[in-house]
């Protein structure tokens, strides 16, 4: 074979070998490192440092050095000027006498002592990314115009791979950046809707902390439904928000202590239209949260107010949100009677399955607190909104057993309470 056809064969056999290394490595400085390894060896060099330029510390830091003794610095200083001729030597295609020329001048006598022959840049797209330092080749050979060649192109190489991995990098940076600023607005988001929930609440004080705990029913029966973390937090929220039209109702009639009148409650029946007025203009993470709060009073037989809507016509969100109303209102004392006991809670989610509230949504309630009691879900959610000893009636567990075989054939039997 030609000496020149092999020339040629050696030269793409070594970039082809260098494209991969680059391609594969995901270690930043093993990539370097073994590149500029597969560099020395291409042309049977003994030694040989690698740096990269950090432009803001005007310094050359080495990141691989291979033969050159201990005392060889760990990084040099560049200075801007220093740069700037760098990179017009290199623009210039420097011939190969002027190679030493692009050694940086402050450090030449040192880099001469330490036996550096030949200086590369690593440049790409007119910026300077390191510099590539080598000694002599193993066999005392003078450098050739073709092994330069060489050495320019896996140097172009390993440049673009160093400065490919900075982008990443610095992409990644950005990307966290708007992670955290994305997190941080979420959290305020999440905190003015405390808060709105809180002054929901204040008004009325024989229900504080309904907004809450209506809030984490939904969550416990949107969870229950096989929802995803996302979905649950969005109906959380509209279980806190459900009620903030109350905030325009007199306060006299929401804290009524007796019966209110067919014109206070015509009033107080404005707050889910009222509630939805406040809510939609917002941008909310969660699109039918103004909706959930809107349908909140409707009824699955078209009973309900403000709009009369029947069945499917009410959001499945907004039949979940109701049921953790209602449910809070039937566990929790209000000013005109006593909280029930929960079995007789069951006995009325049974009578108006299908009247007032979605069967398949009482039924994820039920499974929610069976699971509890149970001992099924280590979490005490129930226990921890209910009160110590509420949930734990021995009456409870067969009622809740059959009310979810009788509202969900299909389920699987629960005698044995496996759900
Ligand atoms: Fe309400």
């Amino acid at each position: 074979m030609a000496f020149e056809t092999q020339r040629l064969i050696h030269t793409f056999a070594a970039l082809a070998d260098l494209g991969q290394e680059i391609a594969e490595k995901s270690d930043f400085e093993e990539m370097v490192r073994s590149s500029f390894h597969m560099l020395l060896g291409s042309l049977a060099i003994r030694r040989g440092a690698l740096a990269e330029y950090e432009a803001g510390e005007e310094t050359l830091r080495f990141i691989a050095n291979r033969g050159f003794g201990d005392e060889f610095p760990a990084q040099l200083t560049l200075k801007r000027e220093e740069v700037e001729r760098l990179l017009g030597s290199f623009a210039r295609e420097a011939a190969a006498s002027e190679r030493r020329a692009n050694l940086p001048l402050d450090q030449k006598e040192l880099l001469d002592r330490q036996g550096v022959e030949l200086s590369i840049p690593l440049i790409v797209r007119g910026d300077l990314i390191g510099l590539v330092l080598l000694g002599g080749k193993a066999s005392g050979d003078p450098f050739t115009d073709e092994d330069r060649e060489l050495l320019d192109s896996m140097a172009r190489h390993i440049g673009v791979g160093i400065k490919t991995h900075r982008l990443l990098e610095a992409l990644e940076q950005k990307a966290e950046e708007n992670r955290q600023l994305y997190d941080g607005l979420r959290q305020i988001y999440k905190d003015t809707v405390r808060a709105f929930a809180t002054a929901i609440d204040i008004k009325d004080k024989y229900t504080q902390g309904h907004s809450e705990r209506v809030g984490r029913y939904s969550g416990l029966i949107a969870g229950e439904l096989g929802w995803s973390e996302d979905q649950v937090e969005g109906i959380m929220i509209a279980g806190y928000l459900h009620d903030i039209g109350k905030l325009i109702v007199e306060r006299d009639i929401i804290n009524a202590p007796y019966r209110i009148n067919a014109k206070e409650s015509k009033e107080l029946n404005q707050h889910p239209a009222a509630g939805y007025e406040i809510l939609e203009p917002i941008h909310h993470p969660y699109a039918d949260l103004p909706l959930m709060a809107r349908h909140h009073h409707e009824r699955l037989d078209g009973n309900g107010y403000p709009d009369g809507l029947k069945g499917d016509q009410i959001s499945l969100g907004a039949r979940i949100v109701t049921l953790a109303d209602s449910f809070d209102a039937m566990t929790t004392d209000r000013p005109y009677q006593k909280r029930r006991t929960l079995d007789e809670v069951i006995i009325d989610l049974r009578m108006n399955a299908g009247k007032q509230f979605d069967p398949q949504v009482i039924c994820a309630l039920c499974r929610a607190l069976l699971k509890e009691i149970q001992g099924e879900s280590k979490e005490r959610r129930f226990r921890k909104l209910l009160g110590k000893g509420y949930i734990d009636d021995e009456r409870i567990v067969p009622l809740l057993v059959e009310l979810i075989s009788d509202l969900d054939p299909q389920s699987t039997p629960l005698a044995a309470g496996r759900m």
